[in-house]
């Protein structure tokens, strides 16, 4: 780092670090509207016959809830579709009586990803389309994460019927090191857990209702401290922290599990190279390597992915009976 940058890295740190620190004084009543989202255009109402449900997920939270989702529309009589968004033909979106888009939430906001994807979508005036995020919290601004999908499925005409934010044991790798874990991670190591599956079944059940009521659902993307903090991008400051991202080529076994896996396209796992002027910094290759050969120092110590921390700390997932299939 030169001393431009160093001086704008601790210029954006300190603005980060003021807005996260108030965020505790805030009083939760005193919401200041950033922006009101609602369907634009009339909802086509009546029976939930067809259905699709899409996520983002790189740990498999999101997924998890979203094959829940589905499962439960389809014990409402719908035909669903559902399928990582990377996989989803979004084509098959027109014509819907109700799709939901589920994600998680990074750096306190919708990752890029899920943004460029929505962008994608064709028209969709007059469907019914409801969000959802996962999120590891207790913080993280998980409401207008939720929003920005809302918005973004609004600006394509489709209407808002519904949002909700589940929460479980965040899969932020810096959270935890050799020697310590981040008590606000730890606190939620039983999550999900059965009381997370019923109300992800009760969100389902309740949008179906919406649907075939014409009940619009109108949002509301609160100002608060943590929405402040994403302007000053704290991806940006996070990767300054991070070091030696890379691919062990002697331990990599060349899955290409991280190629896949990474939204930016940043990795060339034929060259072992990870262009981390492209890479989102959301973890997904160290937090699917199968035999942990993405390396990365975080505080002078080795980051090691989610399913290295699970194993470490002997603690699983109780999976909802209804879902069968959903990655480590
Ligand atoms: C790169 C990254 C950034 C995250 N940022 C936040 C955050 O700002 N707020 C929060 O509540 N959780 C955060 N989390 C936790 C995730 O939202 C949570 O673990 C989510 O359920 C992961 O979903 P997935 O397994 O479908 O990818 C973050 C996790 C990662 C990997």
């Amino acid at each position: 780092m030169n001393g431009f940058e160093r001086r704008r890295f601790l210029q954006k740190t300190l603005a980060a670090a003021a807005a996260l620190s108030l965020s505790s004084i805030t009083p939760s009543h005193a919401a200041i509207t950033l922006e009101t989202i609602r369907g634009r255009s009339p909802m086509r109402k009546g029976p939930v016959k067809q259905a699709l449900v899409t996520w983002y997920s790189q740990t498999g939270m999101t997924e998890r809830i979203g094959r829940l989702v589905a499962k439960r529309l389809e014990k409402s009589g719908a035909t669903v579709f559902f399928d990582d968004m990377r996989s989803v033909d979004a084509a098959r979106m027109k014509g819907m009586d109700l799709i939901v888009v589920g994600s998680p939430v990074f750096y306190y906001d919708t990752p890029d990803y899920v943004k460029r994807f929505i962008q994608t979508l064709p028209d969709l005036t007059g469907t019914p389309v409801a969000a959802y995020v996962t999120f590891g919290g207790p913080e993280g601004n998980q409401h207008n994460a939720a929003c920005n999908i809302l918005a973004a499925l609004s600006d394509k005409g489709a209407v808002p019927v519904g949002l909700r934010s589940f929460m479980n044991m965040s899969t932020f790798p810096l959270a935890w090191s050799e020697k310590k874990v981040h008590h606000k991670t730890w606190m939620n190591r039983n999550l999900p857990d059965a009381h997370t599956y019923e109300e992800a079944r009760r969100y389902a059940a309740h949008l179906v209702n919406q649907v075939a009521s014409g009940t619009a659902f109108v949002a509301k993307r609160n100002l608060t401290l943590r929405e402040m903090a994403t302007w000053v991008r704290p991806i940006w400051w996070t990767k300054k922290l991070v070091r030696n991202h890379g691919i062990d080529q002697k331990v990599c076994i060349g899955c290409g599990l991280c190629e896949e896996k990474c939204p930016a396209g940043a990795i060339d796992i034929g060259a072992f190279t990870i262009d981390r002027h492209v890479c989102e910094l959301c973890f997904g290759c160290i937090n699917n390597c199968p035999v942990q050969a993405v390396t990365m120092n975080y505080n002078g110590e080795r980051v090691f992915g989610y399913p290295e921390f699970m194993k470490r700390k002997k603690l699983s997932i109780i999976e909802p009976e209804e879902v069968q299939k959903t990655p480590a």
